[in-house]
């Protein structure tokens, strides 16, 4: 058995139930197919508990499945713990990053905050946009732009 200790990474939006959860999914079909599965754990996480319990948006999961992803998330708020607990603090736009530096207890802690975009090497675009209140062509934009960044997340991490 590995004692390495995994790399953890909790994606964050504002419901946990588009964004995030769909970065969480692909991030994890991404190390799967690379074969590191195990040396990741990987979660997703909201700044408003409002849909705490709830599963994905129904959208974001039709979308997710013609491309080949499953989401299975069930949505949760961002707790004090997570700063302690994971190495890497994803935000999806602007107001999740300056959030999320704002919750940060300590500076160890406000470091591990980064913007999912900053990954991308596809898009010169500075955050992934909120599909909730927009029609279909907000949640296909949403993948692209997480499949692009989770890439470059991983090439960074190797
Ligand atoms: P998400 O999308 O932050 O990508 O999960 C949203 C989900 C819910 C709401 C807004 C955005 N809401 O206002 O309930």
């Amino acid at each position: 058995m590995s004692t390495e200790k995994k790399t953890s990474i909790l994606f964050v939006c504002l419901g946990n139930i588009c964004r995030s959860p769909m970065a969480e999914a692909i991030m994890q079909k991404l190390v799967e197919g690379a074969g590191m599965k195990e040396q990741f754990y990987i979660d997703s996480a909201g700044l408003i508990r409002y849909h705490e319990g709830e599963g994905a948006d129904p959208r974001m999961k039709q979308h997710a499945f013609r491309h080949g992803y499953r989401l299975t998330h069930i949505s949760r708020p961002v707790r004090p713990a997570d700063f302690d607990e994971f190495d890497l603090i994803i935000g999806m736009d602007d107001n999740n990053y300056d959030k999320l530096r704002r919750l940060a207890p300590t500076l160890e802690a406000e470091a591990k905050v980064k913007r999912m975009t900053d990954f991308c090497t596809q898009h010169v675009i500075d955050h992934v946009p909120d599909p909730y209140y927009g029609g279909a062509q907000g949640f296909e934009n949403v993948i692209e732009i997480l499949e692009d960044a989770c890439a470059g997340l991983l090439t960074s991490l190797q």
